[in-house]
């Protein structure tokens, strides 16, 4: 009842009072299954047979080792601490049962499932939730007696003071008409009124005496090797082993900044960023600089959630098999066209950018951008360090160089647009451009062409830098690992042995070693490793308070490099993905992001990176120059190799076909 599915999530109920509510909820199911009762004044147990059902197994068995009646209160705060467990359970229980679909960024709506319409005896033309909500709100809007069930979910309801959001209208007669029902029944009276009354006492939660934030001295940053190193996650981790999950540092003459570091705060932000955190701020200026308003970074809520279903769509796995044989033979032209072969020398940093621009363009924007490439890949980088991270001064975005570079944006915008007149666009696959081309004109409102500008040039090229980045990482460790990179070259001998796979052909157990060398790459050099967000609900993460309005830098990368997470963590380990380690399972493995921003291009980027990566190395070994060369890392705006990283090709083991 809570979910409100415009926006992907659940109406914000506040946390002491939803933890009560999800108690309530199980203890009036135990009554309905016939293990508990109540006398008004106690809650006790008839019976303690197992119900089948996780979450409410995992409370009787705890009320079932205290069998004495309680009061009510006892149960609802002693079982509350259960509450997160029991809510994951019960949404990982509801997906399982196709009743909800959960969305990449923990989102959810709910879906149309036969076998549940047919139990229930309805249409199956209406979603669970329509339905659901149909059939409580015939409960709160007519006469009609209401089934137990029915009357504690609006009782509960009730307790969480949220019946005005979920029922449009509700006058003073239906407000009478929902005290009512939850004095019907007795179990509902007791459960209802106890979740009031222990909810009305939220102050419990914030009063605990919350520890000052440490101050980390400067030294402790200066004097750490990782610095040194410029490997910034392996810095944080190294902080958050020393001062906990929070702290704050600054530089000389600026106001210290926050940080949250390592698994805890990993998990505190997965389960708790969207009802504290907000993540518009941190883009407005770069928004206003750009001369766009309101962009994904920026989004949230319904909006938020329509825009990244878009996403999510345009960068699915099924669209990058659509375009396979294209990604094929356009990393081949590539390397054609820039003459790679045995003896060329490499640089790393700028021939993988130019290379994932060149691919991601042709495929998603049918435009070739190589010409304006540096320029743009120049002012991304100066404008990211004066308006996003705050490293520069705001005027260095402004310069006549950096005008100059900007209006490359214009030019690149007018040449997408050029090849994508409907006249071109009949048979072909759609594309990226389409898809945002196509909703600006259905609602111009929701894409202005202020934005649109934007998104059809200038997130392509953020992309493509960070999938170049990523390449880069990846050649170095191929070139550093030959032993590695050669169970990579086996995987891609089988696959193109007999030419080019078909999309139904290049299945995942082909390429499993090159998808964990991939993550690999991904914990090692994090490319985004911090997220920022602003502070909209004051709120306390292991008991440091954060200050309302305060930029918050999340270091979801730093638990990379913590041995709590991954055991030696500066070995490259591609076999800590295989069980039972299943290292990335743990809540520090977070190189897309942690909260419903998360990267929405996770699929298209795994799958363009195994393609680029496999043809690599079914065409080439790779050695570094020198060969005892000690990895460099640009950690600034994202990580990269360094300029002055080269490789040397030291084998071509196949010719391209002609
Ligand atoms: C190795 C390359 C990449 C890495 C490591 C990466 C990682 C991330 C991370 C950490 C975020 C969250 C940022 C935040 O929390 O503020 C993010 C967001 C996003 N990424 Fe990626 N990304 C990569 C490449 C891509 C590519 C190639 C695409 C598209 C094809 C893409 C599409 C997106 C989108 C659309 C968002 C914004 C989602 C939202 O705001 O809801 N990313 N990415």
């Amino acid at each position: 009842m809570i979910l409100n599915e415009q926006s992907g999530y659940f109406h914000q109920v506040e946390g002491w009072t939803l933890n009560c509510a999800t108690i309530g909820a199980v203890l009036a199911d135990l009554s309905l299954k016939s293990r508990v009762d109540t006398d008004e004044e106690t809650i006790f147990l008839l019976d303690s047979t197992k119900t089948g059902d996780d979450a409410l197994d995992l409370c009787l068995a705890e009320i079932a080792s205290n069998p004495s009646p309680q009061e009510p209160r006892y149960w609802i705060e002693r079982l509350s601490v259960h509450s997160e467990d029991i809510i994951d359970i019960t949404l990982n229980h509801l997906v399982h049962l196709e009743i909800m679909t959960h969305h990449e960024g923990g989102f959810y709506t709910t879906n149309h499932c036969d076998w549940y319409a047919e139990l229930l005896q309805y249409p199956n033309s209406e979603t669970v939730g329509k339905y659901i909500n149909s059939r409580i709100q015939r409960v709160v809007f007519t006469d009609s007696i209401p089934d137990p069930r029915d009357s504690l979910i609006i009782g509960l309801l009730n307790a969480c003071d949220v019946t005005n959001l979920i029922f449009d209208e509700l006058g003073e007669e239906q407000e009478q008409r929902i005290e009512l029902i939850c004095k019907i029944e007795k179990i509902n009276r007791v459960i209802s009124t106890t979740v009031k009354q222990v909810a009305v006492a939220p102050t419990l939660q914030h009063s605990p005496i919350t520890k000052p934030i440490p101050k980390i001295p400067l030294t402790s940053v200066i004097l750490n090797r990782h610095l040194w190193d410029r490997n910034l996650p392996a810095l944080f981790a190294n902080l958050a082993e020393r001062y906990g999950p929070v702290f704050q540092m600054g530089l000389p003459f600026q106001k210290p900044r926050i940080f949250l570091a390592g698994p805890t705060a990993n998990h505190w932000v997965r389960r708790n960023s969207r009802r504290f955190m907000t993540s518009g701020n941190y883009f407005r200026e770069m928004e206003m600089l750009c001369g766009a308003n309101n962009l994904l970074p920026s989004m949230d809520g319904a909006e938020h959630f329509r825009m990244r279903k878009l996403m999510v769509k345009v960068y699915s796995n099924a669209n990058f098999y659509e375009r396979l044989d294209d990604m094929l033979q356009l990393t081949r032209q590539f390397m054609v066209d820039q003459k790679w072969q045995e003896g060329s020398e490499l640089e790393v940093q700028r021939d993988t950018r130019l290379l994932t621009n060149f691919q991601m363009f042709k495929v998603l924007l049918s435009t070739d951008a190589q010409d304006l490439f540096e320029d743009l890949v120049k002012w991304n980088e100066r404008a990211l360090l004066c308006y996003v991270a705050d490293f520069l001064p705001k005027f260095m975005a402004h310069t006549p160089v950096m005008n100059r570079r900007f209006r490359r944006y214009a030019e690149l915008a007018r040449r997408i647009e050029q090849n994508h007149l409907p006249i071109q666009r009949t048979d072909v696959v759609r594309e990226l451009a389409d898809e945002l081309i196509a909703l600006h004109n259905s609602d111009p409102q929701f894409i202005p062409e202020q934005n649109l500008l934007f998104m059809l040039a200038a997130t392509p090229v953020f992309q493509s830098i960070y999938l170049g980045d990523m390449l880069g990482f990846i050649l170095f460790e191929m070139a550093r690992h030959p032993d590695v990179a050669a169970r990579v070259r086996e995987e891609a001998n089988q696959i193109f042995s007999d030419g080019d796979p078909s999309k139904d052909e290049f299945t995942p157990d082909q390429f499993d070693v090159s998808r964990r060398f991939i993550m690999e790459c991904l914990r090692l050099y994090p490319i985004i490793g911090v997220s920022l967000r602003n502070v909209a609900n004051s709120c306390i993460v292991e008991n440091h308070s954060l200050p309302l309005r305060e930029k918050i830098y999340i270091v979801q990368s730093a638990a990379h490099y913590m041995s709590d997470c991954f055991a030696e963590p500066f070995k490259f380990d591609i076999d800590r993905y295989l069980a039972p380690r299943n290292e990335h399972n743990d809540p520090g493995y977070a190189p897309y992001g942690l909260d419903a921003h998360k990267c929405a291009g996770r699929a298209w980027m795994h799958l363009h990176l195994t393609v680029t990566m496999l043809l690599m190395a079914y065409y080439f070994e790779f050695e570094p120059l020198p060969k005892n060369y000690r990895l460099k890392i640009e950690p600034f705006p994202a990580l990269s190799v360094t300029r002055k990283l080269r490789l040397r090709i030291g084998r071509q083991l196949h010719e391209f076909p002609a």
